[in-house]
């Protein structure tokens, strides 16, 4: 039967532009050479995560990307904070035309600002990957290897000292693919006037470089002023001999200096963040116009009690080495919360058990600890439910999903290849941050029951994909 699966992807977007800036800043991910979802909905997940985005402020990581598609979204992107993963990747061309710095403020391997990995499939591979802006790598070493369909320049003819800053000390640590001898009779005139322009010379690929590249800001953008740092909360003032509050202070975002912190960040005292620091509360400031903002404020003595998720050690910074999945052996830290600092995740294992630890799979009985759950700070990712459980309900009065983690750096609510007939998620009014995906879950209908234009915040959607859906007539009407 043709319409066996119900295949949902309902994507929401990215953060929106930070205030009044027209630069669209996206978070970008953290999923290296794994796939998030499935290959099937990978390009439309890329897609979403960079159409119209310019500053990615985590990782850009392109992969498993195969066949002719279309990749213009890619062209808009000028900055990336984190790295630049291109890997596993077969299609001929890769635009990033408009990339003009690496600030490798994450590596990949703890190495790596720009990495080009095995983007090869049979006949078909990656042949040209255009980078004719790019002028900055901060930091971080480049490593390109395994792209035998890649044009790439001798590297003893490359001039890396443009590219890579100088107090980059990893600079000596490249790791390059030799030339591929096809590519021989490329005019060494090509290569004269670039720093990492080579890597876009593909076969036949005649662009030039633009004459005049202006280079990012090294430190920040305030309004199109780099500067070393952005106007401080506080001034000294002269007449008085006293500090005052500086009337035109700007927090720090990324690389740029804004105004106010965007939706769904947290204000500090000179940044905007995702995650409160230590002996910090999280602090709802309403405004008269309806828009709520957060802040981060110090608590005086000891902070309230809070529950911590995923992600999360009981210091409130993030833990990556930490716990992975919901189990019955941690369960019980989520009894009776109703707010959650950090993420959930439900994988088979959940409900599996462990002989050797001798713990049993998790309960609905455990489970109904949930009941009381109304926010998440991070994301929701179930991966894995009782067959004989139909719904999600134990999460039935979840209200807000901020998504200030996500799944992989993509999703702030996923629920795919469960056996569920109904979601149940119905005080479900907010999910911020990252994508939802709804994907391969056989069974389930009504997915346009909850209202999704209304759940995903105006600035960052609504979009999303409905794919191989299960067909109105198998749900019975
Ligand atoms: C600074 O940001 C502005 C937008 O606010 C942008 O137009 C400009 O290109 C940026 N300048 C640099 C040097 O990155
Ligand atoms: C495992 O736990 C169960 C009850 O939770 C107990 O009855 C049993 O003896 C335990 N087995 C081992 C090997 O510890
Ligand atoms: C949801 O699942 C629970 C537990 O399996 C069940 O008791 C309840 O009847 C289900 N609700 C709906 C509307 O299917
Ligand atoms: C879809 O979900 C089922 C479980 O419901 C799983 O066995 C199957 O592997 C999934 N298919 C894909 C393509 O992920």
């Amino acid at each position: 039967m043709e319409a066996a699966r119900t295949l949902v992807l309902l994507g929401a977007v990215l953060l929106g532009a930070a205030g009044a800036s027209a630069r669209e800043v996206c978070l970008g991910t953290d999923m290296k050479l794994t796939l998030p979802s499935s290959l099937d909905n990978h390009y439309e997940t890329l897609k979403l995560l960079y159409t119209d985005c310019q500053v990615v402020h985590g990782n850009l990581e392109i992969t498993h990307l195969h066949g002719n598609p279309d990749l213009s979204f890619l062209q808009g992107i000028v900055e990336v904070q984190g790295y630049v993963l291109v890997a596993h990747v077969s299609v001929s061309l890769l635009p990033l035309d408009n990339l003009r710095i690496i600030r490798g403020s994450q590596l990949y391997d703890a190495s790596y600002a720009l990495a080009v990995l095995d983007n090869t499939l049979g006949e078909q591979g990656l042949r040209t990957l255009r980078l004719r802006s790019l002028t900055e790598i901060l930091l971080g070493v480049v490593y390109i290897w395994g792209n035998p369909q890649l044009c790439f320049p001798d590297p003893q003819s490359i001039d890396w000292r443009d590219t890579l800053d100088e107090q980059n000390d990893h600079a000596r640590r490249h790791r390059l693919q030799p030339r591929a001898s096809e590519c021989e009779q490329l005019a060494d005139n090509t290569l004269k006037h670039v720093q990492l322009v080579p890597l876009h010379v593909g076969k036949g690929a005649g662009e030039k470089r633009p004459r005049t590249v202006r280079p990012a800001c090294r430190h920040f953008n305030d309004s199109g002023v780099c500067k070393e740092n952005c106007p401080p909360p506080t001034i000294y003032d002269p007449v008085t001999f006293q500090t005052k509050p500086n009337p035109n202070k700007k927090f720090n975002f990324g690389a740029t200096c804004v105004k106010s912190c965007p939706y769904n960040y947290l204000a500090m005292e000179v940044a905007c963040t995702l995650v409160c620091p230590r002996a910090n509360q999280e602090v709802l400031i309403a405004h008269p116009d309806g828009d709520e903002m957060q802040k981060c404020e110090k608590c005086e003595g000891d902070c309230p009690k809070m529950c911590y998720g995923l992600g999360m050690d009981n210091l409130g910074v993030m833990d990556n080495h930490g716990v992975t999945m919901v189990t019955s052996a941690n369960v019980e830290q989520f009894n009776k919360c109703k707010k959650i600092f950090g993420s959930l995740a439900f994988l088979p294992q959940s409900f599996e058990g462990d002989p050797v630890t001798n713990t049993s799979g998790l309960s609905l009985e455990q489970l109904s600890s949930f009941k009381r759950l109304e926010e998440l700070t991070g994301y929701l990712y179930i991966d894995a439910w009782p067959e004989e459980w139909s719904n999600l309900s134990v999460f039935e009065n979840l209200q807000v999903i901020r998504g200030r983690m996500l799944y992989k750096g993509v999703f702030s609510l996923a629920i795919q290849n469960l056996h569920v007939r109904s979601l149940g998620l119905r005080s479900l009014r907010s999910v911020s941050g990252g994508l939802v995906l709804v994907h391969n879950n056989s069974q389930l209908c009504y997915t346009n029951a909850l209202p999704w234009d209304g759940l995903l915040h105006p600035t960052q959607g609504p979009h999303r994909i409905v794919s191989h859906n299960q067909g109105a007539q198998l749900c019975g009407g």
